[in-house]
C-alpha cells in the first residue's frame, strides 16, 4: 500500500535496487577477473586442476608459486616457472579466450626476459672436509676434483640417504663448466660480496658416517675434529663476520651430523631432514629448508599398475625403537597383524631388504610412515618413488618445499591421537576409492622428479628445487641482517657487529 501510495519512494528504491545491481555485477566480474588470473587459466580449482592439463608439472606446480610466495622476490627471482606460465597464456589466447590474457602476458614478460638464479659463493675448503672424504686424493694444490674428467663415488647403500651435501657441490663445480645454465637455481660468484648465499662444502653426513669411531691412539673422532676445524675456519672468514653467518648455508642431513658444530654454527641456513633433534632456537622452519632423502627403492619407470593391481592395502616395513616412536609403531601393529591385505613388519631395510621393499611398496595402495626415532624417514620418499600412496603419521613432521608443494594431494595425513584408536585407521584407509587414489598415484608419478638427486642435474629435481627453497630465503636472511645494522654504527661497531657466539635469545 504504502508504495502505491508513494511513487517517489518506489522510484528511489528501483534506483537504488539498480544502482545496487551495477555495483554487484562489477564486483562479480571484477572477482571473475581475479579469479581467471589466480587460477592461471587451470580451471576448477582443487585437486584436479594439476592433473587435468597436459603441461609439465614443474610448471603446474610452480604456478601457484607463481601468484604468491615469489613475488616480491624482485631482482633475485630464480623463477623458471614464469616461461611456462606465459607459455600457458599464450595458447590460451590462441583459442581465442579473452582479452585478459593479454595483460596477463604482458605482466609475466619481463620476468621470464630476466630470470636470475640464486648466486652462491663457496668456500674453498681443503679436500679434507669434502672430496677427501671419499679418498679422493687431492694432487698438489687441487682442491676440487676435475669433475669433467671423473667424478669421484659417493659409498652406496644407506650412506645414500643423507648424500644432499655432495649433490649441491657437484651442482656448484658443473656450473663453471656448463653450456647452458637454463633451468639451473644456483649460478656461481667468486666474489663473495655479490653473493645471496655462501655455501659451505662440509660432507658433515659422510663424515658423521664414516668417521664417528675414536680410534684407541686418538682422544676425539675425526668427526668431531672436523667440525671443530670447521668452525674456526668460518668463524675467522670476513664473509662470515660481516653477516655473523645468517647468509651462511650448511647442509647437516643426517640427523646426528653436526652434532657439536651446530651448537656454534646456528646463526646460519641448515639443509635438514628434519627438526627432531634441535632445539627451536638452532634450527627451524623459517631459517632453515628441510630436504628430502635420497630414496633407496628405484624409480617404478613405466607404471602401469593401479588400483586393482596392486593387492596390498597397506604397507609398513621399519625398526621397532625403544624410544618415544616405538610406542606408536606396536600399538599399530597390534591394531593391524589381523587385517589380511595389510603387510606389517619389523627390521630395517637391509640389502636383500631393498629388493623386498621394492617388490612389496609396488604392490600395494599405500604405503605408512610413522615417525621413528626422528620425525622423517627415507620410507617417504621410498613410498614416493614406488608411487604408493604415503599414509603419514607423524604430528611433528616437516615436509620438503611445502611451501610450494601441497601433500594433500597426494598424501595422507593421520594424527597419531586417532591413528592408535581401535578401527580408525583401516576404516579411514578402506573409505578411500579407487577415484581418489588415482588422483593422489597419478600426482606421485607428476611430482617424484621433485625428489631426484642426480649429476648432472636437470630442472625440477631436488637439487634444483633445493636451491629454489635457499633463494625464497633470501629476502628473509636480508630483512635479518638490516636490521641487525640498525645500531653497528652507535656502539661503534663495523659491519654486523656480532660474533657467532652470541646466544639464541638474543641474537634475532
Ligand atoms: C666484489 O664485488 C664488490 C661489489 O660488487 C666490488 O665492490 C668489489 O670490487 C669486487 N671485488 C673484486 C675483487 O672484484
Amino acid at each position: 500500500m504504502a508504495e502505491r501510495n508513494n511513487p517517489a519512494l518506489g522510484m528511489l528504491s528501483r534506483r537504488s535496487l539498480f544502482s545496487l545491481f551495477t555495483a554487484t555485477s562489477v564486483v562479480f566480474l571484477l572477482s571473475w577477473f581475479f579469479v581467471l588470473q589466480s587460477a592461471g587459466g587451470g580451471g576448477g580449482g582443487g585437486r584436479p586442476r594439476f592433473i587435468d592439463h597436459g603441461l609439465q608439472p614443474t610448471a603446474k606446480l610452480l604456478a601457484t608459486l607463481d601468484a604468491g610466495s615469489r613475488e616480491g622476490r624482485g631482482e633475485n627471482e630464480v623463477n623458471p616457472s614464469v616461461g611456462n606460465r606465459s607459455i600457458l597464456m599464450d595458447s590460451e589466447e590462441e583459442a581465442g579466450e579473452a582479452p585478459r590474457a593479454k595483460a596477463d602476458v604482458k605482466c609475466s614478460l619481463p620476468d621470464s626476459n630476466n630470470k636470475v638464479a640464486l648466486k652462491v659463493y663457496m668456500y674453498d675448503l681443503p679436500p679434507e672436509f669434502h672430496f677427501g672424504l671419499l679418498d679422493w686424493k687431492a694432487g698438489g694444490n687441487r682442491i676440487w676434483p676435475d669433475i669433467r674428467a671423473k667424478v669421484p663415488d659417493y659409498p652406496g647403500g644407506l650412506n645414500l640417504q643423507h648424500s644432499i651435501e655432495y649433490w649441491l657441490t657437484l651442482d656448484l663445480l658443473s656450473l663453471e663448466f656448463a653450456d647452458s645454465l637454463g633451468g639451473r637455481g644456483a649460478v656461481r660468484v667468486h666474489n663473495s660480496s655479490e653473493a645471496d648465499v655462501i655455501f659451505v662444502p662440509f660432507f658433515s653426513s659422510l663424515s658423521y658416517n664414516r668417521y664417528s669411531k675414536v680410534n684407541p691412539h686418538q682422544k676425539k673422532s675425526k668427526n668431531k675434529l672436523l667440525q671443530e676445524k670447521l668452525v674456526s675456519y668460518l668463524t675467522a672468514q670476513p664473509e662470515w663476520k660481516r653477516s655473523g653467518g645468517r647468509d651462511h648455508v650448511v647442509v647437516a642431513h643426517h640427523p646426528n651430523s653436526m652434532l657439536d658444530a651446530r651448537m656454534k654454527l646456528w646463526p646460519a641456513m641448515f639443509i635438514l631432514a628434519d627438526f627432531g633433534r634441535y632445539p627451536p632456537n638452532i634450527a627451524n622452519v623459517d631459517k632453515d629448508v628441510i630436504a628430502p632423502y635420497k630414496h633407496v627403492i628405484r624409480n617404478y619407470a613405466d607404471d602401469t599398475s593401479g588400483f586393482d593391481s596392486r593387492p596390498t592395502l597397506l604397507y609398513f616395513q621399519g625398526a621397532i625403537y625403544r624410544k618415544d616412536g616405538g610406542y606408536v609403531r606396536q600399538e599399530l601393529f597390534y591394531l593391524l597383524k589381523d587385517e589380511k591385505d595389510v603387510h606389517f613388519s619389523f627390521g630395517s631395510v637391509q640389502k636383500d631388504g631393498i629388493r623386498k621393499a621394492t617388490q612389496g611398496m609396488r604392490s600395494s595402495k599405500f604405503c605408512l610412515n610413522i615417525a621413528g626415532d626422528t620425525p622423517s624417514s627415507n620410507r617417504l620418499f621410498d613410498a614416493i618413488a614406488s608411487h604408493c600412496v604415503p599414509v603419514i603419521i607423524s604430528d611433528e613432521i616437516e615436509l620438503p618445499y611445502e611451501d610450494v608443494l601441497d601433500y594433500s594431494q597426494f598424501c595422507i595425513f593421520v594424527r597419531t591421537s586417532d591413528a592408535i584408536k581401535e578401527n580408525f585407521l583401516i576404516n579411514f584407509i578402506r573409505s578411500i576409492g579407487k577415484n581418489e587414489w588415482t588422483r593422489m598415484w597419478q600426482r606421485l608419478k607428476e611430482i617424484e622428479n621433485f625428489y631426484e638427486y642426480q649429476y648432472p642435474s636437470k630442472d625440477g629435481d631436488a637439487v634444483q628445487m633445493i636451491w629454489q627453497a635457499i633463494a625464497r630465503k633470501v629476502p628473509s636472511i636480508r630483512l635479518k641482517l638490516h636490521k641487525s645494522r640498525r645500531f653497528a654504527h652507535s656502539l661503534g661497531h663495523t659491519e654486523s657487529g656480532l660474533t657467532s657466539f652470541q646466544s639464541p635469545k638474543n641474537f634475532w
